[in-house]
């Protein structure tokens, strides 16, 4: 089925002004990119976002990780889109990343791993919504 999912390509990716060479995988694994913003996360709204993590060691970690550079939000859609942009990011920690997945190629670390996607489509559609009204989506 086609479905929609949220994609974040975090600061480690934007400060090394790769988020151009991420994008071109997303593309040629066949996801469109049909909505794009480069933000700036708030200290609240990246607590928000990873509210499920809220009791994990690497949260505090996490949150000053992802608002300490420019992000960019986007939703990629096409056919099975959440399972292939998993496939396509590879595995959270790099040393553990398939070759020829982005985190394996971009990844600093299992926390600056490069780039975020939703990991279920109950999830994806929360994710989207968190950044993103229907008028933003353009198929
Ligand atoms: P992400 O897919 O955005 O989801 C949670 C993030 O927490 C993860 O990618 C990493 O950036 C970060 N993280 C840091 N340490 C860990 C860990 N031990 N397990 C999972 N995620 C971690």
């Amino acid at each position: 089925a086609i479905e929609r999912t949220l994609s974040i390509i975090k600061p480690d990716a934007t400060r090394r002004n790769i988020t151009g060479e991420i994008v071109a995988r997303f593309e040629k694994a066949g996801l469109r990119v049909v909505a794009s913003r480069r933000i700036r996360l708030s200290e609240m709204q990246a607590k928000a976002f990873y509210a499920v993590h809220a009791e994990k060691p690497f949260y505090g970690s996490l949150v000053a990780f992802m608002t300490s550079g420019p992000v960019v939000v986007q939703v990629l859609e096409g056919e099975n889109a959440i399972a292939k942009n998993r496939e396509v990011m590879g595995a959270t920690n790099p040393e553990k990343a398939a070759p020829g997945t982005i985190r394996k190629d971009f990844a600093e670390s299992m926390e600056a791993n490069s780039v975020h996607g939703s990991d279920a489509p109950e999830t994806a559609a929360n994710e989207i919504k968190f950044f993103f009204s229907d008028l933003d989506i353009v198929g």
